[in-house]
């Protein structure tokens, strides 16, 4: 029976690595010649990677502190965990939805501001209440920019709390349009999501295209008192642009995780340390899934979320298979099966996909693979990485 080795670079939770059978797995902070490396935050790019690591698992979304094309290059897929911290993120946004509709936070900053001792505390709170009388949410319409993982959930818990939704999303996954509540409506631009919300939430990665997604022109498109929320990243909306849309009242709120250096002090600005993915289960979560993941490509040579490599699912019908991960150039595959077919493998089943310039093959032979016939694999030009993977 085959057995694994572990290492990890970072505390990952313990909910993730007990998915690791220990009859079959050694999981720990110093294994030597690693089959996978768990990480999460750890910078692994000045790091001597060892020749035996056949994967990357990192219990998180971003993927920036690992060397993922040096990886590519020799064959390495780096696995992460989308969407694992959806729920935390959707459960921060609806925060904040309630705080900006309910004045909640210059609230606060007015009871901190009475004397305890002042004779008449009472007719002060009773007086002082009713600059900060707020809204319901019922019937306002919250307008998505971004309907993934978590702007999906939010467009959810949005309908389930009587708002009316508009989204709009360009390149929405299949996955996530079927996930997503019948009722939201589809917006055909950003424009069009600026001119028809109460409350704007925005759910897009940071690339270049989204840099300032949020800026002068799309702010002077929104109704007056508009809230604006970005639990994204800081560079999809134009801070100073923001600041000047609140001073002329067309935004009423901006709630944000990011607390750029113009936002902070801004009175109708609420900002947070950067608290979106900040629970015990978003990180529980994210160990589970690339746990599982890693598991699956060490097992049986499958592939799910990851960043580098295409996604690549084949039923074992057959204990003997072999995964290689090859440039993606014409004639490889007809280059593999010869190989084989010189070695006296018989194809039972074989996949094959591309993602950009990496492809990756799964073949099901009849018979057990030699180390002979694994070499001749690698051999082959544009051939970055082979593996016999006998059933367990
Ligand atoms: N505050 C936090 O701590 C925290 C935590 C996790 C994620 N995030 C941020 O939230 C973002 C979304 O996360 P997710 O898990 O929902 O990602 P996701 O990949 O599931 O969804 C992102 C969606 O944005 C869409 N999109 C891309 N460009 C767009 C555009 N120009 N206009 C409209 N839609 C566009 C994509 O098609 C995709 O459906 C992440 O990229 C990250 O920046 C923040």
């Amino acid at each position: 029976m085959a057995s694994f080795r572990i290492l990890t670079l970072n505390q990952i939770s313990a909910h993730g690595l007990h998915r690791f059978p220990a009859a079959r797995y050694t999981v720990g902070k110093s294994v030597d010649r690693p089959d996978a490396i768990l990480v999460r935050s750890h910078d692994m790019h000045a790091m001597a990677i060892p020749a035996s690591v056949r994967a990357i698992g990192r219990a998180g979304a971003g993927t920036n502190n690992i060397p993922i094309a040096a990886l590519s290059a020799r064959g390495v897929p780096v696995f992460n965990a989308p969407g694992a911290n959806a729920n935390a993120v959707k459960e921060l946004v609806l925060t904040a939805l309630l705080i900006g509709a309910r004045n909640v936070v210059p609230a606060l900053r007015y009871v901190e501001g009475l004397d305890p001792e002042a004779a008449d505390l009472e007719a002060r709170i009773e007086e002082g209440k009713k600059q900060f009388a707020g809204v319901e949410l019922p019937g306002r319409t919250l307008g998505i920019i971004g309907l993934g993982a978590i702007g999906g959930l939010v467009a959810d818990i949005a309908i389930k709390l009587g708002m009316k939704a508009i989204g709009f999303d360009p390149e929405i996954t299949v996955d996530a349009a079927w996930r997503l509540p019948s009722s939201v409506r589809k917006a055909h631009s950003i424009d069009e999501v600026m001119k028809h919300a109460d409350f704007v939430t925005l759910h897009v990665p940071l690339l270049p295209v989204t840099r300032h997604l949020i800026d002068a022109r799309r702010l002077a498109l929104a109704r007056p008192g508009t809230v604006l929320l970005n639990f994204s990243r800081d560079a999809i909306v134009d801070d100073a642009a923001v600041v000047a849309a609140l001073g002329a009242g067309r935004l009423r709120y901006y709630l944000t995780d990011f607390p750029g250096p113009a936002l902070i002090g801004q009175p109708n600005v609420v900002a947070l340390p950067h608290l979106g993915a900040s629970t015990a289960e978003a990180e529980d979560n994210s160990a589970v899934m690339v746990v599982d993941q890693v598991r699956e490509f060490l097992e049986h040579g499958t592939i799910a979320n990851s960043v580098n490599f295409p996604n690549v699912e084949m039923e074992r019908e057959s204990p003997h298979r072999v995964a290689i991960a090859n440039a993606n150039v014409p004639n490889m595959l007809g280059q593999i099966s010869s190989a084989m077919a010189k070695a006296g493998l018989n194809i039972h089943n074989m996949v094959n996909r591309s993602r950009g310039e990496m492809a990756y093959t799964l073949v099901d032979v009849e018979s057990p693979v030699g180390d002979a016939v694994v070499r001749a694999i690698a051999g082959i030009g544009g051939v970055l990485s082979v593996r016999a993977i006998p059933a367990a």
